[in-house]
């Protein structure tokens, strides 16, 4: 059997699809490390709990000596590494836990990777050759774009605006930072707007289908004109899966579905699918739901992705269209509705109040507006 690979925040939206899709195709064994935060959800990977490939250890990664002691004990070939704080308004209302994980936990991570290959270097030079650690970032970094700007390259300069994005990019400079002076086998992805199954309902897409099916307004910050180029999650797992397996150490990689949209043509083209797939739905037309609420502070006004590089030298290419791939997330969470009532009622968090039984309660969070 392969040594697995450790994936860390795997019982997030990403995470959790990554892992689905590494298991589903066998790619081999996983170690799934997830700190549970209000993002965490086990119930996504109920499909695999008992697959004899998958384990989970629940951890911070930025307590070192448990990563350290991971690395020791599965000898994972890759690391690939999801785990953040990854919603923009949460990061307006308060950023520290967006500073410790996202950069300090970043940073404590590379540094028990540092230690592991030292060691690793000593006893098995091929498995240290072998070894890829694969940091999974945002095409936040980059800023905005204005209407007629050309979408961001791997080379256009960093420009953050909000605590989340800053904090995306100082992680994805500390890992610039250990390849160069570490040779620590690193490779960054730069990714736009994912959307698909187990998204946590506090993101666009996610938000709206919640809240139509509910009959509750759609809230569009601002004018609604501001751009995402809109990834579907199934997409980018194939990516990173491809960046792992063919990508060149120190290298970016930007990932985007090539599906510009605004948020208003995202809202009304759910609601539309909506009114189809949901006939007999007392909200019908949804449209009617939609509400213009004030804008986010910082309110970054389009992204776009620039996908050559990735299509050029690794050969991958988004499968989805914006139109088939938001049809299959709508099916899906149709589908899918005691995952999303798991969510809405806290019981997602079941496994931490079972386990941890003794300690603090964790309220559950408000995740409708
Ligand atoms: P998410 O918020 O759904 O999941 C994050 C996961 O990380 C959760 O399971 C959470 O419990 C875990 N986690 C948080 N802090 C942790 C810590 N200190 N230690 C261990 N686990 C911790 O996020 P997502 O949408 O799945 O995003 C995954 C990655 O992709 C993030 O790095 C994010 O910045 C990046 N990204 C996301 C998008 C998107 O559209 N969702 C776009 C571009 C990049
Ligand atoms: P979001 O899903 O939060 O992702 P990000 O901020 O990382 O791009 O938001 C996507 C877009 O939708 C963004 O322009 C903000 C906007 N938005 C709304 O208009 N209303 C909402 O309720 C939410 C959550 C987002």
């Amino acid at each position: 059997m392969k040594n697995p690979i450790l994936v860390t925040g795997g019982a997030g939206f990403i995470g959790g699809n990554f892992i689905l899709h590494w298991l589903g195709e066998s790619l081999g064994p996983v170690v799934n490390l997830d700190k549970l935060t209000y993002a965490g959800n086990l119930q996504t990977l109920a499909p695999v709990e008992s697959n004899p490939g998958y384990s989970f250890v629940h951890g911070d990664i930025g307590d070192r000596a448990l990563v350290a002691q991971l690395l020791r004990e599965h000898q994972p070939r890759a690391i690939v590494h999801f785990a953040a704080e990854s919603h923009v308004d949460r990061s307006i209302l308060g950023p520290d836990a967006f500073l410790k994980t996202n950069i300090d936990g970043t940073f404590s991570l590379l540094e028990a990777t540092r230690a592991h290959l030292a060691d690793l270097e000593k006893r098995d030079a091929t498995a240290r050759t072998a070894f890829r650690f694969l940091h999974v970032s945002t095409d936040e970094v980059y800023g905005t774009l204005a209407p007629t700007d050309p979408a961001f390259t791997e080379v256009t300069p960093y420009a953050p605006n909000s605590p989340y994005a800053a904090s995306k990019a100082a992680s994805d400079m500390l890992v610039r930072a250990w390849v160069h002076t570490y040779n620590l086998p690193a490779l960054i992805t730069n990714c736009s707007n994912n959307y698909g199954p187990y998204q946590f309902p506090e993101k666009l897409i996610p938000l709206m289908l919640t809240n139509a099916l509910a009959g509750k307004p759609l809230p569009i910050y601002g004018d609604g004109l501001q751009v995402r180029d809109w990834l579907y999650v199934t997409d980018h797992c194939k990516a990173i899966a491809a960046v792992l397996a063919r990508g060149k150490i120190g290298e970016t990689y930007n990932v985007g579905g090539c599906n510009q949209r605004s948020n208003r043509e995202v809202v009304t083209t759910l609601c539309a699918l909506l009114d189809e797939l949901v006939p007999n739905s007392p909200h019908r037309p949804h449209a009617q739901l939609i509400t213009s609420v004030p804008d986010r502070p910082g309110h970054d006004r389009r992204y776009a992705i620039d996908a050559t590089k990735i299509i050029g030298e690794i050969g991958w290419q988004p499968q989805e269209s914006f139109e088939t791939g938001l049809r299959k997330t709508v099916q899906w969470y149709l589908a899918n509705q005691e995952w999303v009532q798991g969510v809405t009622s806290g019981s997602y968090q079941q496994w931490l109040s079972h386990n941890y039984a003794n300690r603090a309660a964790i309220a559950p969070q408000e995740v409708t507006r």
